[in-house]
């Protein structure tokens, strides 16, 4: 059953009430539910769907037209048979036949084309620029995130400039994931933290967990990912080889050392034995143009002047593959799960307190702190750190965010020492400090004291109010 996915059907929708014809890219890393969404957006609605295989041309002509025959049959006189001799002639046919009533013609992995026929880039752009009267919804959809934006935005492309509408499919949200998966499972919300950081918000993955889950979350990560016959256990190679080509081993030798927590350019080149311009160049592709890493900066620093910069895996699904199955492949290759479940038990609770970091960060934009903050996010300075600050002109709210029970005597030692890093940041205002954590005994007890204290049930609530 599909499920959610709002906001991008509700665009989708205005998109088709507007009179006359739109160019939408649908993109987004593979498996994220792009098919999924666009199905879901035909459901009920004249509309072509067409799978760009890497085929010969004259076979997806063969399959386009089926499908053609299938949704627009009814509408052609008994004596009409379309025949086309190219994929050029099949689309004019469609923006011909738009003329009179409004079509959706969605080309699935749109990038393939490249490879099937490069030169229907540039005959498409001709015929879409001749368009005039048609009313057609042109969606094209795509996995490659770097080839996507290679395609419509690079200014030597001829499809440069066409795309009026741009959506890009994230993964579920930490609180639509667990709705989700709570439609057809039954996961504890402190299993599904868990389980959360390996899988993120990724509708396929979270769909195993269907068959998967145990009950016990180490045995549901070995059965998902380690164990000869897991189904994810070759899926970050099998989703990311193709989009980064030739040089894969680079790209993903940063993104491992980044997953096993090397943050600079400096203690990235120092792991992977690339040069530090090497690292620079990789860095800022896999940044800007990929979007598989994510640029981070002292949240009271200026993001483009700083030189403060760290980088973080922007997917929890791959950061946790490269932390525990890449950097394990040898292990996992010679059928050492013993030492791959060692590093899982030694290490995984501290990778699960940097994505509770990261739910905090989106629980702490959502809630009521008594001020609107300007900015969220961490700070770090010298070896000091505060994992989430918020704050505007005039006020500021600290938090210490721990994946653990905390006893009463934890929560004041930890506000002492925010009270003390308070002083150590460059801004003023009045103060609030709190912590999130797992659980945290006597909450009553701070809460009437004025901190600001939250546990896991108080974020899992906050989906209800949003
Ligand atoms: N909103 C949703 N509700 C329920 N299931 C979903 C949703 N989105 C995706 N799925 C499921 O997740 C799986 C992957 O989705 P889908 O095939 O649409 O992803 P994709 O982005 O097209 O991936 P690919 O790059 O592999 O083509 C499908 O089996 C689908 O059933
Ligand atoms: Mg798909």
């Amino acid at each position: 059953m599909f499920y959610n996915r709002k906001a991008e059907l509700e665009k989708l929708e205005k998109i088709y009430a507007h009179p006359g014809s739109t160019f939408v890219v649908i993109y987004g890393r593979r498996r994220v539910g792009k098919t999924a969404l666009v199905r879901e957006f035909l459901k009920n609605k004249l509309g072509l769907y067409f799978f760009v295989g890497e085929k010969d041309e004259a076979m997806l002509i063969e399959e386009y037209l089926k499908e053609i025959e299938n949704v627009l049959g009814e509408h052609f006189p008994s004596y009409f048979t379309p025949r086309f001799s190219s994929l050029e002639e099949l689309f004019e046919f469609l923006l011909d036949f738009s003329k009179e009533q409004k079509l959706i013609v969605v080309f699935d992995e749109f990038q393939n084309f490249r490879s099937v026929k490069p030169s229907f880039f540039s005959s498409l752009q001709k015929l879409w620029d001749m368009k005039n009267e048609a009313n057609l919804i042109l969606i094209a959809v795509g996995s490659y995130v770097g080839m996507m934006k290679r395609i419509f935005m690079d200014n030597k492309e001829p499809l440069f400039g066409r795309v009026d509408e741009w959506i890009k499919l994230r993964p579920f949200d930490f609180w639509t994931a667990y709705d989700f998966v709570n439609t057809f499972a039954n996961v504890p919300p402190n299993h599904f933290v868990e389980l959360y950081s390996a899988l993120g918000g990724m509708p396929r993955y979270l769909l195993y967990l269907k068959r998967y889950y145990t009950g016990n979350v180490a045995e549901t990560l070995n059965n998902l990912f380690f164990d000869e016959f897991a189904p994810l256990r070759e899926e970050g190679l099998n989703t990311l080889k193709l989009e980064f080509g030739r040089f894969y081993r680079s790209y993903f030798s940063i993104l491992e050392a980044v997953s096993l927590g090397y943050a600079t350019p400096k203690e990235i080149s120092d792991k992977t034995g690339l040069k530090l311009l090497t690292v620079g160049k990789y860095l800022s592709e896999l940044t800007n143009h990929y979007e598989y890493l994510r640029r981070e900066v002292p949240v009271t620093e200026d993001p483009r002047k700083t030189r403060k910069v760290s980088y973080r895996v922007a997917d929890e699904f791959f950061n946790f593959w490269f932390r525990f199955v890449y950097h394990n492949y040898t292990y996992l290759e010679e059928g050492n799960l013993d030492l791959v479940l060692d590093d899982l038990e030694r290490n995984f609770p501290a990778f699960v307190g940097k994505t509770y970091e990261r739910i905090a960060f989106e629980f702490v934009k959502r809630i009521n702190l008594g001020f609107k903050p300007l900015r969220v996010g961490s700070w770090w300075h010298k070896g000091e750190e505060i994992d989430v600050v918020a704050y505007n002109r005039e006020n500021i709210a600290l938090f210490e965010v721990k994946w653990s029970d905390l006893r009463k005597i934890d929560v004041s030692r930890i506000l002492r020492n925010l009270k003390r890093k308070s002083k150590l940041l460059p801004l003023t205002g009045s103060l609030r400090l709190g912590v999130i954590a797992r659980t945290i005994e006597d909450k009553e007890h701070f809460l009437e004291n004025g901190f600001l204290v939250f546990d896991l049930e108080d974020l899992m609530m906050k989906k209800k109010e949003c």
